[in-house]
C-alpha cells in the first residue's frame, strides 16, 4: 500500500526451490528491525546464487553505516556497523562470494561477509574488483597511479604511473596515459597502453591520437577482441570504431560515424548475443539523420538492416519502396523517445531478436512499433503494433508483451509460441491495471512472468502484480520431432559453402514454430560447429591497408605507401611486414587463402611513457623512419558484471525498478571541465532525429 516511491525487484537464487517467482512476498521489516534501506545500492545479491543478500541502511547522519547480510536468501538477517559510508555498491568477488568490497573515498575490504572490515588503500579513485585495480589520487588528472593486488590488500604494485583513465574489457586492460605532448587544437595528449597480464607489462595500443576534449570508449569485448569507439575531435555526436587483433594493439578501422554522444555517454551500440558475430549499431549520417546498421561479421562489414516485409516505408523515406529497418536503442531513450525497452536478445534463445523500430531512411521520432527477427537480424517482420514491454521466456519458445501505455490501464497480456509471428491474447484481470513493468527471471529459462503496476481509485491506491505461469498453457515437453536443424548465417542448408563465420558453420537445432511445447529449464543450446576453408573474408585489412567499397581485397592506403611500419611490441620496437591481411581475431578457418604477416624484431628498445618511473627513459622524438603510428589516447570503460537497477518511470512519479545482469560500462569523465556542450537533437518535419551540435553553430554563427 505503498505507493511514495519505488518497488526494487531483485532475484536471489536460480529455480532452486525456495521461491515462487513473484507469486507471493513475505514481509521481512521486522528482520530488520524496521529500518529504511537505501533506494541507491540498496539491495546487493551475490552473483552465484548462494543466496547472500546485503541490505544497506539510509544513512542517519552520522558517517557510519548499517547494513543487514543475509545467508539464506532473506529468511533472516544479521546487522553489522560498517566504520564508513559507502559510495558505490558493495561488490561480491565473483570467484568468492564471501569477500566483499566497496568505496568510500578509500578502498574497503571484508573477507568474512562483513563482519570485519579494512581499509586497504587509502584516497582511491576508481577500483574495479576482479582485478583488484585501483587509482591512485595524488593530484592532478593524468597523473595517477595504477595499483593492483591479488592478496586482497595484503601486497599492493603498483604498475603504472601517470594514468588518466583506465579500464578493463575481457582480458585486456587498458589504461590512457598523458604523453607530454600538446596539440595546438586538441591540447594535451594522451596515449592509450594495453596490457594482457594484469599490468605486468604493457603495449602502445595502434590507434589514433585524441585530445583532451576527446573521449575512447570500450563498446564490446571478450578475451579474443575489443570494439573501441575512438571519438572525433570536436563536439561531433561521434567517432570511429575499430577492431583489435588478440592482442589488443592493432586496430582496424570498422565503422566510421559511429553515433556516441560525448556528454551522455549514449551509443546504439548493441551485441546480438543470440547469434554469434552480430552486432548493431547507429551511425549519424551526413544529413544528421541517425540511421541504423548491421554487422554480422564481428565489425567485418556494416550495412543498413532489411526492410521488415511486412512494412511500408515512412514518411521518413525519399522512395516509398526503398528503405532500410532502424533500431530505436539507447540514444532513443536518451533523447525521451517513447521507448519503454532497449532490443533484446538471449544467448539460449538463438537467433532471436526483439526490438522496437522504425521503416524509413533514418529513425523516426513517430510512434514505434516492436520488430522481431529470428535469423539474428538478417531479416525482420513487424511483430506488434506501437511500443510495448516484452520478455524471452523459455529459451525464446515463448515471447510475452504487454502494451505500453502511460495514460491508460491495462488487463490484457500477448503471447506468442511461434518467434513473434502471431500473437494471442489474455486477459489477467477484469480490473485494469496501471502497468509500470515485466518481471522474470534474468535467464530467459522461466515460463514465469510477474506484471507489475498499481490501481489507483480515490478511495485506495496499491501495488499489484500478477504472476503468469505458462507451464498451464506449454503443457507438452518438447521432444526430438519438435527441433528443426537451422544453419546459422545462411539461406540455403544444402550449400557447402554458406553459412560460414568467423572459419566455421553452425548448425543449431531450433523449435519448430508450429510446436507447442515446453523446452524445459535445462534446455541447453544444440550446436555442431564445422570449420570452413580461409577465404578473403576471414581476414581484416592489416594496418594500413582498407578495404574498398563491395571489395574483399585489401588496398594499401596511399599516405602509408612504402613506408615502414613500425610500433612498440612488449618494450621491443617491431617492425610490420604484410600483405595486407591479418585473420580476423577469433576466426578458425582451416586451409584456403594463405596470407603471412611478420613482425620483425627491430632490437631496439622502446619504452611507453607509461612504466614505473626507474624505466623513464626519455625516447628522441624524431626518428628517421616515418614512424606510422603514434597512438594515442584512450578511454575506457570497464566492463563490470553486476546488478543494475533500472528505474522505469511511470506516470504519477511512481517508479518500478527491475534487476537485470548487464554488462555495464564507465565511461570515462570528461577531462574538460565545462568543454563539452550537452548535444541536443531536433527533430525535422519529416519525422528524421536530426542531430545538433550547439558549439558547432556557433563556429560556424
Ligand atoms: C534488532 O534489534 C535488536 C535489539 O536492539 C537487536 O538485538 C537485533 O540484533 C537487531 N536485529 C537486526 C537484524 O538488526
Ligand atoms: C573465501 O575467502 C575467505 C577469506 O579469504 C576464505 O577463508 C574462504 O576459504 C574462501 N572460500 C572459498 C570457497 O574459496
Ligand atoms: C557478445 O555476446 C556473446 C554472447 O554473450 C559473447 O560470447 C561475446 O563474447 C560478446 N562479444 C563481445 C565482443 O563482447
Ligand atoms: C478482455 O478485455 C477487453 C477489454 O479490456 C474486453 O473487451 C474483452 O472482451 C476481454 N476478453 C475476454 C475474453 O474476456
Ligand atoms: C514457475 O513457478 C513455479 C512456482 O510457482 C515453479 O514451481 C516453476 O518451476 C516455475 N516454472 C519455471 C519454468 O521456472
Ligand atoms: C557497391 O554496391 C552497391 C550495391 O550493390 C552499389 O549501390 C554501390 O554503388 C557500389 N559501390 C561501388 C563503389 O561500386
Amino acid at each position: 500500500h505503498d505507493l511514495s516511491g519505488s518497488v526494487s525487484l531483485a532475484w536471489v537464487g536460480d529455480g532452486t526451490g525456495v521461491s515462487d517467482y513473484g507469486k507471493s512476498f513475505q514481509d521481512v521489516t521486522g528482520l530488520i528491525n524496521n529500518t529504511f534501506i537505501r533506494s541507491e545500492f540498496g539491495i546487493a545479491i551475490s552473483p552465484n546464487n548462494s543466496g547472500k543478500v546485503i541490505l544497506t541502511a539510509e544513512v542517519s547522519g552520522d558517517l557510519k553505516t548499517r547494513i543487514f547480510v543475509s545467508e539464506d536468501f532473506g529468511k533472516s538477517f544479521t546487522d553489522r556497523n560498517l566504520p564508513f559510508n559507502p559510495l558505490t555498491q558493495i561488490t561480491y568477488n565473483p570467484e568468492n562470494s564471501s569477500v566483499l568490497v566497496v568505496l568510500s573515498n578509500d578502498l574497503w575490504l571484508s573477507e568474512d561477509f562483513g563482519v570485519n572490515w579494512k581499509n586497504i588503500h587509502r584516497m582511491v579513485f576508481v577500483g574495479f574488483w576482479f582485478f583488484f585495480f585501483s587509482f591512485n589520487f595524488s593530484g592532478d588528472r593524468g597523473m595517477l597511479e595504477l595499483r593492483r593486488t591479488t592478496n586482497y590488500g595484503k601486497t599492493i604494485k603498483t604498475v603504472a604511473s601517470k594514468i588518466y583513465s583506465f579500464g578493463l574489457g575481457g582480458r585486456f586492460l587498458f589504461a590512457s596515459v598523458m604523453t607530454g605532448k600538446v596539440s595546438v587544437q586538441r591540447g594535451t595528449l594522451r596515449t592509450i597502453h594495453v596490457s594482457v597480464d594484469q599490468g605486468d607489462s604493457w603495449n602502445i595500443a595502434q590507434l589514433p591520437p585524441v585530445g583532451h576534449e576527446q573521449f575512447y570508449s570500450i563498446l564490446a569485448a571478450n578475451d579474443e577482441m575489443v570494439f573501441m569507439h575512438v571519438d572525433e575531435p570536436g563536439d561531433t555526436g561521434f567517432g570511429t570504431i575499430y577492431v583489435s587483433d588478440d592482442r589488443g594493439t592493432v586496430y582496424s578501422k570498422s565503422l566510421e560515424r559511429h553515433l556516441y554522444t560525448t556528454t551522455g555517454g549514449d551509443t546504439d551500440f548493441t551485441n546480438v548475443t543470440s547469434l554469434r558475430g552480430v552486432f548493431i549499431t547507429s551511425v549519424l549520417a551526413e544529413d544528421n539523420s541517425v540511421q541504423s546498421v548491421v554487422s554480422f561479421d564481428q565489425g567485418g562489414e556494416w550495412v543498413p538492416l532489411q526492410k521488415p516485409a511486412n512494412s511500408k516505408c515512412d514518411a521518413t523515406a525519399k522512395d516509398p519502396d526503398k528503405c532500410s529497418l532502424h533500431i530505436h536503442a539507447a540514444y532513443s531513450t536518451s533523447q525521451k523517445l517513447n521507448i519503454p525497452m532497449l532490443p533484446l536478445t538471449e544467448p539460449n534463445a538463438v537467433g532471436l531478436i526483439i526490438a522496437h523500430g522504425s521503416v524509413g531512411d533514418a529513425i523516426s521520432v513517430m510512434r514505434p512499433d516492436v520488430y522481431v527477427s529470428d535469423d539474428g537480424g538478417y531479416t525482420w517482420i513487424k511483430a506488434l503494433d506501437g511500443p510495448h514491454h516484452y520478455a524471452i521466456l523459455d529459451s525464446g519458445g515463448l515471447l510475452v508483451a504487454v502494451e505500453h501505455s502511460v495514460t491508460n490501464p491495462v488487463n490484457k497480456i500477448k503471447f506468442s509460441t511461434d518467434e513473434g509471428q502471431c500473437w494471442n491474447e489474455y486477459n489477467f484481470t477484469k480490473d485494469p491495471i496501471f502497468f509500470t513493468g515485466l518481471a522474470s527471471e534474468p535467464g530467459a529459462r522461466s515460463m514465469n512472468v510477474s506484471i507489475w503496476g498499481y490501481r489507483d481509485s480515490y478511495l485506495s491506491q496499491y501495488w499489484t502484480s500478477f504472476t503468469i505461469d505458462f507451464k498451464e498453457l506449454l503443457t507438452r515437453t518438447c521432444g526430438d520431432y519438435d527441433y528443426v536443424q537451422w544453419l546459422a548465417h545462411s539461406d540455403d542448408i544444402s550449400d557447402p559453402n554458406d553459412g560460414c563465420l568467423l572459419g566455421y558453420k553452425e548448425k543449431f537445432l531450433r523449435l519448430r514454430k508450429d510446436s507447442v511445447c515446453w523446452n524445459g529449464r535445462d534446455y541447453i543450446v544444440n550446436t555442431q560447429p564445422t570449420p570452413c576453408l580461409c577465404t578473403l573474408d576471414d581476414f581484416m585489412c592489416d594496418f594500413g591497408y582498407y578495404r574498398k567499397e563491395n571489395s574483399s581485397e585489401c588496398v594499401e592506403q596511399p599516405d602509408l605507401r612504402d613506408k615502414v611500419l613500425e610500433f612498440c611490441l612488449q618494450g621491443k620496437e617491431e617492425q610490420l611486414q604484410t600483405s595486407g591481411y591479418r585473420k580476423i581475431p577469433g576466426d578458425k578457418c582451416e586451409g584456403g587463402e594463405v596470407h603471412t604477416r611478420k613482425e620483425i624484431d627491430l632490437s631496439k628498445r622502446c619504452v611507453s611513457d607509461l612504466v614505473g618511473p626507474e624505466l623513464l627513459v626519455s625516447i628522441s622524438a624524431s626518428k628517421s623512419v616515418p614512424v606510422v603510428i603514434t597512438v594515442v589516447i584512450v578511454l575506457i570503460l570497464s566492463i563490470a558484471v553486476g546488478v543494475v537497477f533500472v528505474k522505469k518511470y511511470v506516470c504519477g512519479g511512481r517508479f518500478l525498478v527491475h534487476r537485470y545482469s548487464v554488462l555495464q560500462q564507465h565511461v570515462e569523465a570528461n577531462a574538460a571541465d565545462g568543454i563539452d556542450e550537452p548535444l541536443e537533437t531536433n527533430h525535422t518535419q519529416n519525422g528524421k532525429i536530426e542531430f545538433h551540435d550547439d558549439s558547432d553553430e556557433d563556429l560556424l554563427e
